[in-house]
């Protein structure tokens, strides 16, 4: 067995990394030196086989045109089979370089301008994006949050999906921010509405890996065979595996005329798994799980400690545990900040790059979001940024 030492620190200054770079810093945080909580990828090196399939690719020295071989279809179907019991055929499966890249392309083929898309703010807010930059409008329905939990409202989703210009749903399962497992119960109504009112399910699965017990991630196309053929499941190892830099995603879809037409738009644009990605799936899918066993855990008490920090040192700040995903939730409402003031106090007093909530859209107001898979050094130093930051302001009343 190896063993993984998650508390390394590496630089990560030198290699393009949107989160690290001085100039993404300064633009968007006004301080090159902010320490970087923010974007969803991982402070971690990826698991060693992965590396060494990478490194041996490399020595080849031949990175001609690729394609999905049955080796990297197949590493997709066991993968569901072992970590979520779900049985999918390798016909299911199309690629394409991300999950933002294929929510475009299916807004593009199911929606016409004008159609909805309905979204559960506050979530990734580039689904916003995608909707009316293709002409389509975003029906909300927002969460609601209840003694410290998020649910879904039900009865206005009903609501809006009987909008018969209402086409599509971006399912976020688990959902970013908030860090909700959703449970069979909540799919089950959810897809209920969607199929009773032919509104088509996207569900974005990326963080679907990444789950603390007793919590337990549910492919909305393993629900039911109504549900399996009215929905597109977006998959990825890019989270799980820290592989957003290589562009992969396998976007799965039962219903052979749904395919059909989706494949149609990315065989116009002509688009196959690169050499390296090809590689860093297969590996990661077939001997990446000791990895990631590991990597739950040490994320898991990165969490712990969150949890204690803010419930020993802020006063007036609590976390919203997630269920799932690296990212958590943290509710400021009870200090009473704008969110101008909120920003401010992380920019220029606690000099730490957060998500501001309100970027996730309704709801998201006097919430930050907090990257935590990092090593407990820097997490720790961030907290403690937050706490003093915290105290000044209490000390001159404000
Ligand atoms: C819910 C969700 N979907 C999609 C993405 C991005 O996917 P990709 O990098 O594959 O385009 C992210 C990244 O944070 C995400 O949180």
């Amino acid at each position: 067995m190896i063993k993984y030492n998650f508390d390394e620190i590496i630089n990560r200054r030198e290699t393009d990394s949107i989160k690290w770079s001085k100039k993404h810093l300064q633009e968007n945080f006004g301080d090159e030196e902010s320490i970087p909580m923010w974007i969803a990828d991982m402070d971690f090196k990826v698991a060693q086989p992965i590396i060494e399939a990478l490194t041996e690719r490399a020595q080849h020295g031949i990175f001609g045109y690729g394609y999905k071989s049955d080796e990297f279809l197949e590493s997709v179907v066991n993968w569901h089979k072992k970590r979520n019991g779900w049985d999918i055929e390798k016909e299911w499966i199309l690629f394409t370089p991300g999950i933002i890249p294929a929510l475009n392309f299916i807004v593009e083929t199911f929606c016409k301008p004008g159609d909805k898309v309905i979204i559960q703010s506050p979530v990734y807010y580039p689904f916003a994006n995608i909707i009316t930059n293709n002409g389509c409008h975003i029906a909300n329905n927002p969460l609601i949050f209840n003694n410290g939990k998020y649910e879904m409202n039900f009865s206005e989703l009903e609501r809006i999906a009987q909008d018969s210009r209402t086409k599509l749903m971006f399912l976020c399962s688990p959902h970013n921010p908030v860090g909700r497992v959703w449970t069979a119960e909540e799919l089950q109504r959810l897809g209920e509405i969607c199929l009773e009112n032919n509104v088509l399910v996207v569900s974005d699965e990326i963080h679907s890996d990444l789950i603390y017990q007793p919590n337990c991630h549910i492919p909305f196309g393993k629900i039911s065979e109504e549900f399996k053929m009215n929905s597109i499941i977006c998959t990825s190892p890019s989270k799980t595996f820290n592989l957003a830099g290589l562009h992969i995603s396998d976007i799965i879809i039962p219903n052979e005329s749904l395919r059909e037409e989706l494949n149609h738009k990315l065989t116009t644009i002509d688009i196959d798994p690169g050499s390296f990605a090809s590689v860093a799936q297969i590996t990661a899918y077939n001997n990446g799980e000791e990895w990631l066993e590991q990597l739950i855990e040490y994320l898991q008490n990165n969490l712990d400690l969150i949890d204690k920090f803010i419930k020993e040192r802020m006063q007036g700040v609590k976390l919203v545990r997630p269920e799932g995903t690296y990212l958590a939730w943290l509710d400021f409402s009870e200090l009473n900040f704008t969110d101008v003031e909120l920003q401010q106090m992380m920019q220029k007093k606690a000099k730490i790059a957060l998500d501001d909530g309100y970027i996730f859209g309704a709801g998201g107001e006097h919430f930050q979001r907090i990257n935590f898979a990092c090593p407990r050094t820097i997490l720790v130093k961030s907290l403690e940024n937050i706490e003093k930051s915290l105290m000044d302001l209490v000390s001159i009343g404000r």
